[in-house]
């Protein structure tokens, strides 16, 4: 018995539609961000950007000077992967800011990555707290770890938010060694924040990451100014 097939073209649609999901995945954007507002106005790449972001964090500007010197350094590192296609983020220095909880260092992240797309350069990235990332890796039924550990290992430019706010075990501190020594060896960009001193991050995350940080982190050092209370008192 021959049963109907679909027509060719629909099918061709299907695939075309399941690239786009996949590379709008990638890239961190929430589809539904998209049918919105499709139709007529022109969708630019910061505001697909922006379409993935928090809320709290879609209009923040990266000022820091050693923030901007950073995006300047990755700018110039990236790589076309063809004529005439836009340059995208590949290797780079990472920065470990740190700072007071509520001293900007989220904000600087988030607005750093605005300031590499404003810059022009195509940017696959991911932002993750420490704790939410450990959470996502428990081994679990059911569940791939692995991969999504090599996932956030390979993410052209992750942010790390608030390392060493977790509770610290053996399971974290092998964890954050195994992503950190990959990042570490494929050059990869990351930022990543922190509210503990120098040794205290030490003593949280273990040797071998603090030495691999030390080498491929620029130390951003952040005002002691909670600005989430200074608001609030405004
Ligand atoms: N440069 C800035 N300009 C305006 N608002 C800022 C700036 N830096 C931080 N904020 C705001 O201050 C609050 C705390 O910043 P955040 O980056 O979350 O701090 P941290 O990550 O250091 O705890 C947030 O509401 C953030 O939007
Ligand atoms: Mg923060």
């Amino acid at each position: 018995m021959r049963t109907r097939t679909r027509e060719p073209q629909t099918l061709a649609e299907a695939g075309a539609l399941d690239r786009l999901a996949r590379i709008l995945a990638a890239r961190n954007i929430d589809p539904a961000a998209l049918t919105a507002s499709n139709e007529s106005v022109p969708y630019s790449p910061l505001d697909a950007l922006v379409a993935g972001m928090p809320p709290r964090y879609r209009g923040a500007a990266a000022d820091h000077p050693q923030v901007l010197a950073w995006c300047r350094e990755v700018a110039a590192q990236a790589i076309a992967p063809g004529t005439g296609a836009r340059r995208q983020v590949a290797t780079g220095p990472s920065l470990l800011m740190a700072g007071v909880v509520g001293a900007g260092k989220t904000h600087q992240a988030y607005g750093a990555v605005r300031a590499l797309v404003g810059a022009g350069v195509g940017v696959r990235w991911r932002a993750t707290t420490a704790a939410d990332l450990y959470a996502e890796l428990r081994p679990r039924a059911g569940v791939d770890s692995e991969r999504n550990l090599t996932a956030v290992a390979r993410v052209p430019l992750l942010i790390l938010d608030d390392l060493g706010a977790a509770k610290a075990s053996e399971w974290v501190e092998e964890i954050t060694y195994r992503l950190v020594n990959r990042r570490y060896n494929q050059c990869l960009p990351t930022l990543i924040t922190s509210n503990l001193a120098i040794s205290a991050l030490r003593a949280h995350v273990g040797d071998r990451v603090a030495s691999r940080l030390a080498q491929m982190t620029t130390r951003v050092e952040f005002a002691p100014v909670d600005r989430r209370r200074t608001r609030t008192a405004a």
